[in-house]
């Protein structure tokens, strides 16, 4: 693997310390980085060498809810031989001129720097000037190396605004060049749908309308918005997690074969999912935890919403007349993230006057937590009469006998950016469709629905599929416990 100068515009951030440091930990730990490799955080405040060293290693240690590990000292040292720290103002030119100096003065020094990948983790107010100068001091130049950009959803706020910042961004680098990065893309259970339904045979023929009776996602949180309320409170649930996470769990779940597995074909088949979403304005509901205009940063009248739930359907021939159903919000009765699949009953099914006969099959793609794919299934309840009971067959990460080592995503993105695999990457494309997708409906929002915290979200929410005769699917939590 090649060398290469890790830039992180914004080493201070919320961002860096829960994810970017611990995955780079992470990373050194599993020989990940290639020797000579040099990692420069920059940010406004002075900070010596040690000082800088010390941060890391602060952050590293305090309890870090993302990264609950010991942290070896060989590692530790061996990543703090990578590390540098430039200081300065990223809307002021002086400090690249500084960077770039300084870049020059480590290639002097036996740490190329040709290959360069730089890290977005600021402010998207920033790009452009960050842009700017980064090409007025020929730092996206390529030539000798390859120079490569990785930026944080969300991308705009909007079409237009996404449109806007894929142009600015397109004007400085090129699209094989930017990793556009949602990182539920490189959760590995996310990953697994791919490897089920596309390594197997078995299930794949029964993924279409002609099985399927519909589709229910739900990405729900036990907590509230902490002391993100100067964040949330301008973006809400909605463009927050539905643009992007939960659209991008969709696409996997029901995408096409690609005709191999490159990033041009995968990238391909999400994006044929995303462009065939159909948005019904008139089927969402948005909600509201009781509580949520006390917390701290949020507008005395805030009609931002924490919650939503929609109904959406994708207008392909494998698909059609197939509700889909997503929702997902804070202060909900479980933090569980799901894709459920629920299949039709057929008419032919010889035990359906039993108890329990008519219930579907199931199968759940479970995210987080207990990690696994589950199908629940009918099967026989032993003893002497023929009485049914419903069971599941389950693939539990956790119950995995061999050990495996289980990636955290933002150490596989990073991974994959080093090897120049967009994959797992959005392209302009894919997140301008999906909000293409979303911009009806959040101009839906004329009301916003009160619910009690540890709910299931307001009644409303229930309503809108009830009215199709049909139910929210209750998380079970017991799926993959140990
Ligand atoms: N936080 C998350 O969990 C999360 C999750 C997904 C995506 N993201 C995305 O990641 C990015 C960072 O978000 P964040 O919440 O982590 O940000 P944040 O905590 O507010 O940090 C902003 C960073 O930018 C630096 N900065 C701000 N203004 C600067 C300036 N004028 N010159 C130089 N440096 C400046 C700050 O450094 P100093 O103030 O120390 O100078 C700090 O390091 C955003 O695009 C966000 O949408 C964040």
């Amino acid at each position: 693997m090649d060398s290469f100068a890790l830039i992180i515009f914004g080493i201070t951030s919320n961002l860096a310390q829960i994810k970017l440091i611990p995955a780079l930990y992470d990373m050194a730990e599993k020989g990940l980085l290639p020797p000579g490799m040099t990692i420069i955080g920059t940010a406004r405040k002075e900070m010596s060498s040690e000082e800088f060293k010390e941060y890391f290693k602060k952050v590293l240690n305090t309890e870090n809810i993302h990264h609950q590990h010991e942290i070896k000292e060989e590692v530790f040292n061996d990543l703090c031989q990578r590390l540098h720290y430039v200081n300065g103002n990223l809307d002021d030119s002086k400090f690249y001129q500084k960077l770039k100096d300084y870049l020059d003065e480590l290639s002097g020094h036996g740490h190329p720097c040709e290959n360069r990948i730089f890290y977005l983790a600021t402010y998207p107010d920033l790009y452009a000037d960050i842009f700017e100068n980064v090409q007025k001091f020929d730092l996206n130049k390529q030539e000798s190396g390859y120079v490569r950009l990785m930026i944080e959803k969300p991308i705009g706020s909007d079409l237009e605004s996404a449109k806007k910042l894929n142009s600015l961004l397109l004007k400085y680098f090129n699209e094989d060049q930017i990793y556009r990065l949602d990182h539920y893309l490189g959760k590995e259970t996310l990953q697994n749908i791919l490897t089920f339904r596309f390594g197997n045979g078995i299930f794949e023929p029964l993924i279409n309308k002609d099985y399927i009776d519909h589709i229910q996602i739900t990405a729900a949180e036990d907590f509230g918005i902490g002391r993100r309320g100067g964040y949330y409170d301008k973006v809400g649930a909605l463009k927050d997690v539905g643009q992007n996470h939960q659209l991008q769990m969709l696409a996997f779940a029901t995408m096409d074969a690609p005709s191999q597995f490159s990033n041009q074909a995968v990238t391909q088949e999400r994006l044929k999912i995303l462009q065939a979403l159909k948005p019904l304005p008139e089927e969402v509901v948005f909600g509201q935890y009781e509580g949520y205009l006390n917390e701290e940063n949020v507008e005395a009248n805030s009609q931002t919403d924490t919650f939503y739930a929609f109904k959406a359907f994708i207008e392909n021939d494998r698909f059609r007349n197939v509700p889909v159903y997503i929702r997902a919000g804070k202060k909900l009765k479980q933090t569980v993230t799901e894709i459920v699949i629920v299949f039709k009953i057929p008419e032919n099914r010889l035990f359906k006057n039993l108890k329990s006969g008519m219930e579907p099959n199931y199968l759940t793609y479970r995210i987080q937590p207990n990690e696994g794919i589950i199908m629940e299934v009918l099967t026989k309840k032993p003893g002497h009469k023929i009485e049914l009971e419903p069971s599941v067959m389950e693939f539990c990460f956790k119950l995995d006998p061999h050990s495996h080592y289980f990636p955290d995503p933002y150490e596989r993105l990073i991974a994959d950016a080093i090897r120049g695999d967009q994959t797992f990457f959005n392209d302009a494309s894919e997140v301008e469709a999906q909000w293409a997708f979303v911009d009806p409906l959040s101009n839906a929002k004329s009301k916003i629905f009160k619910y009690q915290a540890g709910s299931w979200g307001p009644k409303e929410a229930d309503e809108l599929i009830e009215k199709d005769e049909r139910k929210w699917i209750e998380p079970n939590m017991l799926y993959c416990k140990i």
